[in-house]
């Protein structure tokens, strides 16, 4: 029988599921008495509300309530003196509006239908006051966050003086998450003091805590179904208010509550990529070498709520320069409160430096993977500390292959395929790669098969394959006899799916405890701990009169890994067409090359390494939430006039992977790809887009009216 192994191309274990609608998302779930909840958007920008008319709701049929700042009952953790244990937006807790869209009642009703209807009818009266949503209206009023301080190494400005120098700026629309499943909270009440949620979320323990802190509930008592879900990329890392709300409607009616966000609801309430203008200078003496870097970055954020990521961050070390200075600023505005979204904050950033590198290139009349050799960082230049791997040469040296970048022409405008123009373009980023505290539970049944159990989640990438080859690699026995289960929060603890650490983390817990099981397996066998024979487990439980054998297993990082800086590099190459009448850009080609330690799924790593590239493809040539400052509305909040990459937008993907373990950050050499699938795609493009054309796009996306 095949015994698969870590790095084999095993398909979903649970694709078939997944085709044939056999898994459950959160919105799928019917219970007995189930009722229906669609929120009521606020109209203005900002003010209070004054009244609510909800007369002609509740007469419509199967109304059940009309739920709003007058009447809802308290959330106990949104008292004063819990607040600070509250993120964000207190929903129906004062009358307060902050932004256009911001809900101010929830109308229940007995079908989703008459619920939406009802709403509808929902009338508010104002008091309506000055707002702001206007980004670069407001730049000046920038603020710099506690927890993203200023950095300096060296001499700040340092490039101002070199020979050859930079300095642009470089914009990002405020881009929306936009998952296939919208997000869905079903809640219902279990006792008086014990409740139920299936919701989409991205870690159900901490959605476990939060909504224990809401409710003041022991956190036992709160369980947490999220069993699949449909994408979320960073969109439910969190629990939202509106989750609150589901929670605490179901409480005022005593009847289990289903909350679903209708797609426009989705470009206000469960974050985004903020709005982000950059300012690049970078400086370099006449042969190449760097001299200074300057990164600064103003990105909105909501008045009642203020969201940071690491933009200006990978300036500080992905380049070797002895002087680097980054400012982050934060402008508050009437909006929603931003989200990580895929490649957080570093894909913005990458977009900046790597555009601005790529700028430095054409006028040092030197090729861009040749600037990048020059200036490459041996040693993390930021930390001063070894890198625990880092293989990036070797990334630039398969995706130039791979793409043929030998074809690029380093004068721009002079490569020609017919009318179309050719450019080739590379950008490379860099995520750090994280390890948190994770447990896992494995159970070996007497018939050979074994169960493992943790709470983290899979938002797409395939989390359970992986701790399927994971623990079949360790076991050694075949994948189809493992059978991992997630997104409970009753399972053992484990980290929220982000940051791309959950292979590190979980993988690491699964790991362990396969180990774990192994030598306690060895030791009932009368063999050595550590013994590699094969041994028949099933034998070995009734050998010894054991039902089952089971064993829970934490695995945190280890204190070795202190002494490195731990990151995962890529390089991403783009070549594109140009038509020069139309702006038209056909992206021919991307190669997406990274060091990401060990690849342990090697077929749905590739299919997330895919994932990130349309993402990226999306972020350079499509995507923008447009706004309205009159209203302080979107004007595209749907699918039809926010446009995502669709199959035609998109051309081959080659996702290689240099595959060498990480011989520092856990047991398996792991060091995550969900993040760096998407980072540097986006300066590539645009980087080819001007190699084709000889016109810089510093303003993403790159729509064909910028381009004649
Ligand atoms: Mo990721 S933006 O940490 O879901």
């Amino acid at each position: 029988m095949k015994k698969e192994t870590i790095g084999d191309s095993l398909s979903r274990v649970d694709g078939r599921l997944k085709v044939t609608g056999g898994a459950k998302y959160s919105g799928e779930y019917d219970l007995p008495g189930l009722t229906y909840g669609v929120l009521v958007p606020a109209t203005i920008a900002s003010g209070t509300v004054t009244a609510i008319d909800s007369k002609a709701a509740l007469r419509a049929p199967g109304v059940l309530a009309v739920i709003t700042p007058f009447n809802a009952t308290k959330v106990p953790g949104y008292q004063p003196e819990a607040s600070t244990r509250i993120k964000g937006l207190k929903l129906f807790n004062d009358n307060q509006v902050y932004f256009n869209g911001q809900p101010i009642a929830l109308v229940v009703a007995d079908t989703f239908e008459r619920a939406t209807n009802a709403a509808s009818l929902v009338k508010a009266t104002y008091q309506a006051q000055p707002f702001e949503t206007n980004f670069n209206k407001n730049i000046d009023k920038g603020v710099s966050p506690q927890n993203n301080k200023d950095y300096l190494r060296g001499e700040a400005y340092a490039y101002k003086n070199a020979p050859i120098k930079v300095e642009q700026e470089y914009t990002l629309p405020s881009e929306m998450h936009n998952p296939m499943e919208l997000h869905v909270t079903t809640a219902f009440w279990t006792g008086d003091d014990k409740i139920t949620l299936y919701t989409k979320s991205q870690g159900v323990i901490s959605s476990q805590r939060a909504i224990a802190n809401a409710f003041q509930l022991d956190p036992k008592n709160v369980q947490i179904n999220s069993r699949f879900v449909g994408g979320a990329f960073g969109s439910s890392l969190r629990t939202w208010p509106h989750e609150v709300a589901a929670v605490q409607a179901a409480k005022m009616l005593n009847r289990p509550v289903k909350l679903t966000l209708t797609r426009e609801q989705m470009f206000t309430l469960v974050g985004y990529r903020p709005h982000t203008v950059q300012k690049v200078g970078i400086g370099a003496t006449a042969d190449g070498k760097i001299v200074g870097i300057s990164h600064e970055s103003h990105s909105q954020t909501a008045v009642y709520e203020e969201f940071t990521e690491r933009s200006v961050n990978v300036s500080r070390f992905l380049y070797s320069s002895p002087n680097v200075n980054t400012q982050y600023k934060v402008v508050p505005l009437n909006v929603g409160v931003p989200a990580p979204m895929r490649g957080p904050g570093e894909a913005t950033g990458s977009f900046a430096l790597e555009s601005a590198l790529d700028e430095l290139s054409y006028s040092l009349n030197m090729d861009p993977i040749e600037l990048r050799l020059k200036n490459y960082a041996e040693t993390d230049p930021e930390k001063n500390l070894p890198w625990s791997s880092k293989y990036l040469k070797e990334c630039y040296q398969k995706g130039a292959d791979s793409i043929g970048w030998s074809n690029r022409k380093a004068k721009p405008g002079t490569n020609n395929d017919g009318e179309w123009l050719v450019g080739y373009g590379i950008g490379c980023g860099a995520f750090g790669a994280y390890r948190s505290r994770s447990l896992a539970k494995i159970k070996l049944m007497p018939n050979g098969t074994v169960n493992i159990q943790s709470a983290t989640s899979d938002i797409g990438p395939g989390t359970a394959t992986s701790m399927v080859l994971i623990a079949a690699d360790i076991l050694k026995i075949p994948a189809e006899k493992i059978v991992f289960e997630l997104g409970d929060s009753s399972f053992p603890v484990a980290p929220t799916q982000g940051g791309s650490a959950t292979v590190s983390s979980v993988g690491s817990a699964v790991h362990d405890a396969c180990v774990a099981l192994k030598q306690k397996l060895n030791t009932l066998a009368g063999k050595p701990e550590n013994s590699t024979d094969d041994i028949d487990y099933a034998k070995v439980l009734s050998q010894n009169n054991l039902p089952f054998l089971e064993i829970t297993q934490e695995s945190i990082a280890n204190e070795e890994a202190k002494k490195y800086s731990m990151y995962s590099f890529s390089a991403h190459f783009a070549k594109v067409y140009v038509h020069p009448l139309t702006g038209v850009v056909k992206i021919k080609n991307v190669v997406a090359v990274v060091d990401a330690g060990k690849i342990v799924s090697y077929k749905t790593a590739r299919s997330q390494m895919i994932g990130g590239a349309v993402g990226g493809i999306g972020m350079a040539m499509t995507e923008e939430a447009v706004f309205d400052d009159r209203f302080g509305r979107y004007v595209n909040g749907n699918f039809a006039d926010y446009h995502v990459p669709v199959n035609a937008d998109i051309p081959q993907i080659e996702a290689i992977f240099i595959n060498k373990p990480d011989p520092i950050i856990n047991p398996i050499g792991t060091k995550g790809i969900g993040e760096i699938s998407l980072i540097g795609v986006a300066a590539a493009v645009a980087n080819a887009v001007y190699n084709a054309t000889g016109k810089r796009i510093r303003e993403l996306p790159i729509t064909p009216d910028k381009l004649i």
